[in-house]
């Protein structure tokens, strides 16, 4: 009995010790294994109770509860302590500092084109139009032939078409798109349509192979030329500002008749003439004139009850005036130090 009692203490001194150079929670698990598992040392003691006398058990067995229970709560007093400790070392590692400076993002700009053209759309949405389009890869019919220009018609050596076929070809003019909604549509039509175009040519700080146009077409009874000026001067002023003039002035598109050429007084100079305009104080932005007579019977309207206006403008012109840029290129090169620009 005295032997099971030492035995007992020593265990409880055994525990104690090992649980003072316990430092991880691995540690102390090991330790918790070693002292009060199912095979640990106090279990494997107290298997032997059996062989004390019946008036032993009981003074033994205060005894045992006693060291179970001084290894229990030493267990629990170190697990409390060890996992603040651990608690502490992570917080200090994973500290941040909130006065740290953040990182910007950097967020994207429009460009320039699609900016001045969604100025555009809305400059003629409020005056009633709606926007219409139509396919880049085009036929020649609706290129040219719907267009009053024939074949051999010279006005196709203005414009270097690209062919794939001598019936589809890329679109030289968003003109294409007059014949399209005229087919479908009876008036009254109001109608932009903005879009890409493509005419061979060499590339240089004014010409570029792909550029954008926009194209606008009118038809109701009785329309005039009168109306066609006085809406370019409404858009004008609204686009590029109230003192801004325009004129129109004789020109020759086999679809309108007749048919004149928009520009606007110079944006840089207002007119006095300077080196962005050429000393004439106007940047031609497009052509305009009535729709042919033939091209609105050709489409199934009849001209004896109807008749149109129509304009082209060339959206990179506008948006280079606007801004004095000066080399067409810069538009399609998408230099984010350009582009931020706007
Ligand atoms: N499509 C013509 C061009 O590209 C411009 C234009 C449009 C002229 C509409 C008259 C009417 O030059």
């Amino acid at each position: 009995m005295t032997n099971m009692k030492e035995q007992l203490y020593a265990v409880k001194q055994r525990a104690q010790e090992a649980l003072d150079l316990a430092t991880t929670s691995e540690e102390l698990e090991a330790v918790r294994v070693r002292f009060a598992g199912k095979k640990g040392e106090l279990t494997a003691l107290l298997s032997q109770m059996g062989k004390l006398s019946p008036e032993e058990r009981p003074v033994i067995g205060q005894i045992a509860n006693e060291v179970r229970g001084f290894i229990d709560a030493g267990i629990r007093a170190k697990k409390a302590v060890l996992e603040q400790a651990e608690l502490n070392r992570r917080l200090e590692k994973e500290s941040l500092d909130v006065t740290l400076p953040g990182k910007a993002r950097t967020v994207g700009k429009q460009h320039p084109l699609n900016k001045v053209l969604d100025e555009v759309k809305d400059a003629f949405i409020s005056m009633g139009f709606s926007i219409a389009s139509g396919p880049e890869v085009e036929y020649d019919y609706y290129n040219f032939e719907a267009l009053n220009i024939p074949k051999d018609h010279p006005a196709r050596d203005t414009q270097d078409t690209f062919y794939f076929s001598p019936e589809m070809l890329l679109r030289t003019q968003t003109s294409s798109v007059q014949v399209r909604v005229m087919e479908k549509t009876q008036p009254p039509i109001r109608v932009i349509s903005p879009g890409r175009v493509f005419r061979i040519d060499e590339v240089d700080a004014t010409h570029s192979p792909i550029f954008h146009q926009i194209e606008g077409l009118v038809v109701d009874k009785g329309i005039t030329m009168a109306h066609l000026k006085g809406s370019l001067e409404l858009i004008c002023k609204k686009l590029f500002g109230p003192e801004t003039k325009t004129r129109i002035r004789p020109d020759f598109f086999p679809f309108t008749e007749p048919s004149a050429e928009i520009s606007i007084s110079c944006f840089k100079c207002g007119g006095e003439g300077c080196k962005f305009c050429k000393n004439e104080g106007w940047i031609e932005i497009g052509g305009a004139g009535m729709v042919n007579p033939k091209v609105l019977a050709h489409c199934g309207i009849d001209p004896e009850v109807y008749s149109g206006f129509a304009f082209g403008m060339g959206l990179e012109r506008m948006v280079m005036g606007r801004y004095g840029v000066d080399d067409i290129r810069m538009f399609y090169e998408n230099d984010v130090r350009f582009l931020n620009m706007f």
